[in-house]
């Protein structure tokens, strides 16, 4: 096109308004880009979740009765080391019979008392005295008296005792787990 002059005006470059041009293509590139940060989100969130949620069922707080053994087969007064086996779960998860752990039962009548076998102190295992008149930890010598009371060593606290029952002749456990290295006794699961 020629103006009055007889000069050719410059032609205006074309130009793209992606806003006006197609509003549903950037409504829809919104959304993907929203959808793609929630799912990223996600793969951080989720493990988080895992390790910090305990699962609804054995949740801390909560009982978790676990078979261990038969009344009949405990002596009376003498301290015995029983496996913990039951179904490890997690957020997502269900291990059956895995080895949750070990306690220590005395038998006193027809009742039974428990304690976790897990050192207070750092976790190792807590054995019985050569003489069965203790328990010991041999990581870092730390001495328990038969009903679990701390008498010597590092341990911040007693052994921690566990609630008892039994079924049908059966003695079951409500299995936990606690934190280590701290005086007050709290319940990790
Ligand atoms: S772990 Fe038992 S005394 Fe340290």
């Amino acid at each position: 096109m020629q103006n009055p002059g007889g000069d050719e005006a410059p032609r205006p470059e074309p130009t793209i308004e992606p806003s006006r041009s197609n509003p549903d293509r950037r409504t829809a590139l919104r959304a993907l880009v929203t959808l793609g940060g929630c799912a990223y989100a996600g793969v951080i969130a989720v493990p988080g979740a895992q390790f910090l949620a305990p699962s609804a069922e054995d949740g801390q707080g909560k009982a978790r009765w676990i078979r261990v053994g038969r009344l009949e087969d405990l002596p009376q007064g003498e301290p015995r080391r029983l496996a913990v086996v039951g179904d490890e779960r997690d957020a997502f998860n269900v291990t059956k019979d895995q080895q949750l752990g070990a306690i220590w039962v005395v038998r006193e009548g027809e009742k039974v008392r428990a304690m976790s076998a897990v050192c207070p102190h750092l976790g190792c295992s807590i054995d019985i005295g050569a003489d069965k008149k203790s328990f010991s930890c041999p990581c870092h010598t730390s001495r328990f008296s038969l009903a679990g009371a701390a008498e010597s060593g590092p341990s911040p606290r007693a052994m921690d005792p566990l609630d008892v029952r039994v079924t049908e002749g059966f003695v079951e456990v409500d299995f936990k787990r606690f934190r280590l290295g701290i005086a007050e006794r709290m319940e990790v699961g």
